[in-house]
């Protein structure tokens, strides 16, 4: 399943070549030059990231004969943030940096979406490289082209959409990934088969020993399966119409992201709040939109088999249903929309639920009335 596939994008001139293969990153060099005409690419990391991998992929562009320079960035979701998009493009410009060039972001979602976001700004829009080190950035952030900072008013909050030039995925970089954030990167791959292919929550089952337990070989298939996943649907969906299959890769993210606000992003991590999600939206496909409950308890299991968490931290009932009513995927003028499933790897359009369900569920989650 490793190996290389091209995303193209209906109505646009898009095209993100990927290139998932053990070992890749000591190929950066050839691949930018493969997927961008840049002469010069300036890689940005996080500080925890580079000490590991910026090395190698210095001395791969340099070999390819890549003039490279590397700007940092504290590790951590505070570097999402506009004031450090601007030190970038104000290094960007000193460098000289031209629309021939590229940018590669070496590091997890936080480094994606924020260098991303520079790429897609500086000049109107450079060439961009993703070489994703999460398991989050490998199997989801990386691929469909999002790109954002957070404001003080909530996350994600300034953004646009400029699909990646090129995404090399090494996943052998997720050896020195600390096991937690391993983990919570396998919710969203459980989310994926959960949502939209039975045959990805299949394979997760049957492998979620492994992957739990960090085995290199069951977690590049499983980034391989799962980024093939979310290629298929964002090519379907670019720019998440309403109603449209991108959509339903929110599966469990309304409850997780007024989770991650009542916790002022301080608390669980974001895969982490996910698996409490997806057990929320769990009780809610069964109570309203049929899922059966055998389906139910083998998507409780498979999280459970994960390590991921059954409750969220105490958090009051009050701050979650604030945050959930300031969600940014609400419909005009209503309350939260819900993405549920019928089956396994079949989730609904989103919908209105009732408030008294909802927050009954949330009290089973572990929510303080
Ligand atoms: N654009 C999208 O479609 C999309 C989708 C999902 C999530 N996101 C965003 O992604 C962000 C979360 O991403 P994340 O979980 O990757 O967080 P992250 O980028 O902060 O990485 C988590 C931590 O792991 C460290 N790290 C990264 N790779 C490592 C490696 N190989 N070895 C050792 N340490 C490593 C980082 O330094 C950081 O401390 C959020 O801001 C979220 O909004 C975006
Ligand atoms: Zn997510």
């Amino acid at each position: 399943v490793t190996g290389r596939l091209i995303l193209r994008f209906p109505g646009t001139p898009a095209v993100s070549r990927v290139w998932v293969e053990r070992g890749a990153l000591a190929e950066l060099g050839a691949f930018t030059r493969a997927v961008t005409r840049a002469r010069t690419a300036v890689v940005v990391s996080d500080s925890r990231v580079a000490r590991w991998y910026a090395g190698r992929a210095l001395r791969s562009l340099r070999r390819a004969g890549l003039r490279a320079a590397l700007l940092r960035v504290p590790a951590g979701e505070r570097s999402k943030r506009p004031e450090l998009l601007a030190a970038l493009w104000n290094r960007l410009a000193a460098l000289k940096l031209t629309r021939a060039d590229a940018l590669v972001a070496l590091g997890g979602g936080v480094v994606g979406d924020l260098a991303g976001f520079a790429a897609a700004t500086y000049l109107r829009g450079i060439p961009w490289v993703g070489v994703p080190t999460t398991v989050i950035a490998q199997v989801d952030s990386s691929i469909g082209g999002k790109t954002a900072v957070d404001l003080p008013a909530g996350k994600n909050l300034a953004g646009a959409f400029h699909q990646p030039a090129g995404v090399l995925v090494d996943p052998d970089t997720l050896g020195t990934l600390p096991a937690r954030h391993r983990r919570a990167g396998l919710a969203e791959v459980a989310k994926m088969g959960m949502a939209v292919d039975s045959r990805l929550f299949a394979w997760t089952e049957s492998h979620a020993g492994s992957l739990a337990a960090g085995d290199r070989a069951s977690l590049a298939e499983a980034v391989a399966r799962a980024l093939r996943v979310k290629a298929r649907v964002v090519q379907g969906d670019e720019h998440e119409r309403p109603g449209g299959l991108r959509s339903a890769l929110n599966y469990g993210h309304t409850t997780a992201h007024a989770i991650e606000a009542a916790c002022g992003y301080r608390g669980p991590l974001h895969g982490e709040a996910v698996a409490i999600g997806m057990r929320v939206a769990g009780a809610l496909s069964v109570e309203t939109a049929g899922l059966p409950e055998a389906a139910r308890a083998r998507q409780e299991a498979l999280l459970d088999a994960l390590g991921l968490p059954a409750r969220m931290p105490s958090t009051p009932l009050p701050r979650l249903l604030e945050a959930l009513g300031r969600d940014k995927k609400r419909g005009p003028g209503s309350g939260a929309r819900w993405v549920l499933t019928t089956r396994v790897g079949h989730a609904s359009v989103p919908r209105l639920i009732s408030g008294r369900l909802v927050r009954s569920a949330l009290l089973r989650a572990g929510a303080e009335a």
